[in-house]
């Protein structure tokens, strides 16, 4: 993957419409890849993935599944026909519901890029105490990282500043992705453990999720050109 345009990945965490249409499509050509979550999946249904991909993106769907092993192996082979190249699952569903995942994507759409999220980042100590982990979040994120790809998972979705510790675990193949991006001066809107895209890209990550820097920006155009100009150096 040597354009790093591919390395950059749009959450579309609006749900109008013709107004993610007005911010995409200037995009096209460059942008390769846009990230359609629970939000819009939720209101649209499966059409909205379709949509954009007509549009000439590849699609990340990330509804984090996470139930029990058959039904998320069913819900992997119903996307069967969707056009995505990524999709999110839950690693704290455990070993047998993630090989499950990658068997069935095996079977019905072998090129699907499954990615295991690990901890989620608005969870702390005190929110993984309340549910029974009596581990520090670090722990539990290497724990489910070792679970993910023990298990056949490729990918992660993870903190940047996890990356480089997951990178000495796990060597240099899983897929890193990496949402908490700001660009240099940029706000940080309710995100507080950032890296900019060039620290990320720099520290191991395989593809960053940048939403608001780029959909709330004046010119989204120009703010995708300054990340994809900061990470090609
Ligand atoms: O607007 P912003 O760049 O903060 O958007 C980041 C995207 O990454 C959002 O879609 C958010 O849900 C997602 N995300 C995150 N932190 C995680 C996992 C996903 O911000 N740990």
């Amino acid at each position: 993957m040597s354009n790093p345009n591919e390395k950059i990945i749009l959450a579309l965490d609006l749900d109008d419409l013709e107004q993610l249409e007005k911010i995409v499509c200037p995009l096209q050509g460059e942008l390769k890849w846009v990230k359609i979550g629970l939000q819009l999946f939720t209101k649209y249904g499966p059409s909205v993935v379709t949509r954009f991909a007509n549009l000439g993106f590849s699609v990340f769907l990330d509804l984090k599944l996470h139930d029990i092993p058959n039904t998320v192996s069913s819900a992997v082979r119903s996307l069967k026909d969707l056009p995505i190249g990524m999709l999110t699952i839950h690693t704290c569903g455990g070993s047998e519901m993630i090989q499950a995942a990658v068997e069935s994507a095996e079977k019905t759409n072998p090129n699907l890029l499954i990615l295991g999220v690990t901890v989620l980042t608005s969870m702390d100590q005190v929110a993984l105490n309340e549910v029974g982990v009596d581990k520090t979040p670090e722990t539990q994120v290497s724990d489910l990282a070792k679970i993910a790809i023990d298990s056949n998972l490729k990918g992660l979705v993870c903190s940047p500043l996890e990356v480089s510790k997951l990178r000495k675990m796990l060597g240099t193949e899983p897929f890193l992705v990496t949402p908490g991006i700001r660009p240099s001066g940029a706000d940080f809107q309710d995100q507080k453990r950032i890296m900019t895209p060039a620290q990320a890209i720099e520290t191991g990550s395989s593809f960053i999720v940048v939403g608001r820097p780029i959909l709330m920006a004046s010119n989204p155009l120009v703010a995708f050109r300054s990340i994809a100009s900061e990470i090609n150096v």
